[in-house]
């Protein structure tokens, strides 16, 4: 598959609905590849409210990014977002690519960009990120980004939980760092 002509550009207030729907359907895609997806069941249940994007983007201390498809009218086909933590430290989250676009390495480039654009503006140096600890193959893609395991935190949404089998009793979020 060729390689994606990516346009970047801050988010705007427009935008909110259709990130909304990339990162909800991207966190519910049942991902063939073996642990990408981790819990099927529990990924179908993540719900990203409309309103929850709308704050993350009108915050000022979060810089939301939507990733373009510039030989397809500029559509918008993936999203993160970055805030400053520290003199050289920055937080990422909310990364998802459409998934027609996913395996064509656009979250690959997504992510790169977000990085460059904490090193250049905030000076950053340091990057870090949670992932879902049953996700081991998302966790292993972040390894070949440079992230390292730092440590964990609790999984909070535990209502989501109920009902699922399979789950381990340790779920939790491994928490990442890049130096
Ligand atoms: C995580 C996510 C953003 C990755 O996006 P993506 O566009 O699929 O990522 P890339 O294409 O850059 O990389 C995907 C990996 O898939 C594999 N891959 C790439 N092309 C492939 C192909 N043609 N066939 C099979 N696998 C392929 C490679 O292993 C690649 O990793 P590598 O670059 O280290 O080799 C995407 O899966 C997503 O939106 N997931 C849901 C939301 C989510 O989980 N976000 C992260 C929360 S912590």
């Amino acid at each position: 598959m060729a390689t994606t002509n990516l346009q970047f550009r801050i988010a705007t207030a427009d935008d909110a609905s259709k990130v909304q729907q990339i990162v909800q359907s991207a966190f519910q895609t049942n991902d063939s590849r073996p642990d990408w997806t981790g819990n099927v069941e529990l990924a179908s249940k993540f719900r990203i409210p409309v309103e929850e994007v709308q704050a993350k983007i009108a915050n000022p201390d979060i810089t939301t990014f939507v990733a373009l498809d510039a030989d397809k009218d500029n559509a918008l086909v993936g999203c993160i977002d970055v805030s400053k933590r520290g003199t050289d430290y920055a937080r990422i989250s909310m990364l998802a690519v459409d998934d027609s676009y996913q395996r064509g390495g656009v979250g690959r480039q997504v992510l790169a960009y977000a990085e460059d654009y904490c090193r250049r503006t905030w000076g950053t140096e340091k990057f870090s990120l949670n992932a879902l600890s049953t996700r081991k193959a998302l966790i292993e893609w972040y390894n070949r980004r440079g992230y390292r395991k730092t440590g964990t935190s609790p999984f909070p949404f535990r209502e989501a939980l109920e009902g699922i089998s399979g789950l381990p009793d340790d779920l939790c979020f491994i928490e990442m760092e890049k130096a």
